[in-house]
């Protein structure tokens, strides 16, 4: 079956971390009947400059007329002057908001290859295997009001409004207990909930329908300022991690961390009807241009994308088998050398096919 992607490569590395992705798709399609085609579109900064707007109608159409989304990452100081709803950011926080994409799975998983390439002690994260399901289309991010204002006397103010509605707790809950039970069975719901009463309430929902549905799952909660800590102090203690929007984006560049780098870390946006896939890293304004990013990120998002949307597992693990299979042989971007031997970008995405064609 004949299956469509859009693909969104935005601004800074993100065209080159998504032209590897699409390397490794054109392996797939060549050589294991994979049959997809794929078309492009603007979001973001490179939106903004062809239509005036970071998620144009052209892209809207799009995404909805696709089987799945992939996208490279946005932003940039390019575009940084621009009003807020003009800016690379906004185009990104509209089309997951737009597709309803609630639930951002960022699974963070530690390869034994790596040890060395992570700032920790390989005894600590040796064996790390943690999803992160972080709730994507409210919280502080979209919660109103908000903006910035004059106050009579003279001062200004910037205000942000963190809620969340029943509703939305339950259905991103529901996805990591579901999660859970194909793991290790095990949720850390994390919140603030003795400072901010939208938490206090998440812990509340969270409870009940653990106690309602979800009894076999081992459940426990974590202040976010604990938890931050104890990611880096022992983070094999974590299995499905469930948490906001905004603790959810900080604890997964954390996470990262203990894999080796942010290049290592896919993710899936998955709503009702649509569904997204992006590498948890942005646009990396500081190496674009340079063909050094790492693309691992990007090829393990394609992977998810075949497994969440496009019904084919069976493709997913041939993908991260080549990956694994690149890593055994010692082939790394820069940021995971440890001072050795590095490739490229597109060197990386290279060695990845190679491996693939290898599997076939
Ligand atoms: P960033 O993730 O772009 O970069 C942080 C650091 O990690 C940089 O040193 C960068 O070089 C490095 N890095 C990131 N991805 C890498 C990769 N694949 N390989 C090797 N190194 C990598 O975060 P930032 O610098 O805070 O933000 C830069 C821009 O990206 C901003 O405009 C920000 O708003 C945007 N951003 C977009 C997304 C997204 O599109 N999903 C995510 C985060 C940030
Ligand atoms: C991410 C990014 C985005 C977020 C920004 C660019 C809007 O940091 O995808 O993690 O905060 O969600
Ligand atoms: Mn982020």
């Amino acid at each position: 079956m004949s299956v469509k992607i859009a693909v969104l490569p935005g601004d800074g590395i993100g065209k080159e971390i998504v032209d590897e992705a699409l390397k490794v798709l054109e392996v797939l399609n060549r050589d294991f009947a994979l049959d997809a085609t794929w078309e492009e579109g603007d979001i973001g900064g490179v939106g903004y400059d062809v239509a005036g707007d970071p998620y144009p109608e052209a892209t809207q159409k799009l995404v909805k007329a696709c089987d799945a989304v992939l996208l490279g990452a946005v932003g940039g100081p390019k575009w940084e002057p621009l009003d807020k709803p003009l800016r690379p950011e906004a185009g990104l926080l509209r089309i997951r908001e737009d597709l309803g994409l609630f639930a951002n799975y960022r699974p963070a998983k530690v390869h034994d290859q790596l040890l060395n390439a992570s700032t920790l002690k390989p005894e600590v994260i040796s064996g790390v295997d943690i999803l992160v399901v972080r709730e994507l289309v409210s919280g502080i991010y979209f919660g109103q009001p908000r903006g910035i204002e004059e106050l009579p006397n003279g001062e200004k103010r910037g205000f942000n409004t963190l809620e969340y509605k029943t509703s939305e707790i339950q259905r991103i809950a529901r996805k990591a207990f579901e999660a859970a039970r194909l793991r290790s069975n095990k949720v850390c719901s994390i919140d603030k909930a003795n400072v901010l009463e939208s938490t206090e309430y998440w812990r509340e929902v969270v409870t009940e329908l653990h106690a309602a549905e979800y009894a076999d799952v081992e459940l426990s909660h974590m202040y976010v300022d604990n938890a931050a800590m104890q990611l880096i102090r022992n983070p094999k203690q974590f299995d499905v991690i469930v948490t906001t929007n905004m603790f959810g984006d900080i604890l997964s560049d954390e996470a990262s961390m203990l894999t080796g780098s942010i290049g290592m870390l896919p993710s899936a946006s998955i709503g009702v009807d649509y569904a997204m896939y992006e590498p948890i890293h942005g646009s990396a304004p500081d190496i674009a241009g340079q063909n050094k990013a790492n693309p691992l990120a990007t090829i393990l998002s394609a992977a998810m994308m075949l497994r969440f949307s496009l019904d084919r597992a069976d493709l997913a693990e041939k993908v991260e088998q080549a990956v694994e299979n690149a890593l055994n042989a010692g082939i790394r971007t820069i940021d995971l050398a440890e001072g050795g031997d590095f490739v490229s970008c597109s060197g990386m995405g290279d060695a990845i096919c190679k491996e693939l064609e290898a599997l076939a």
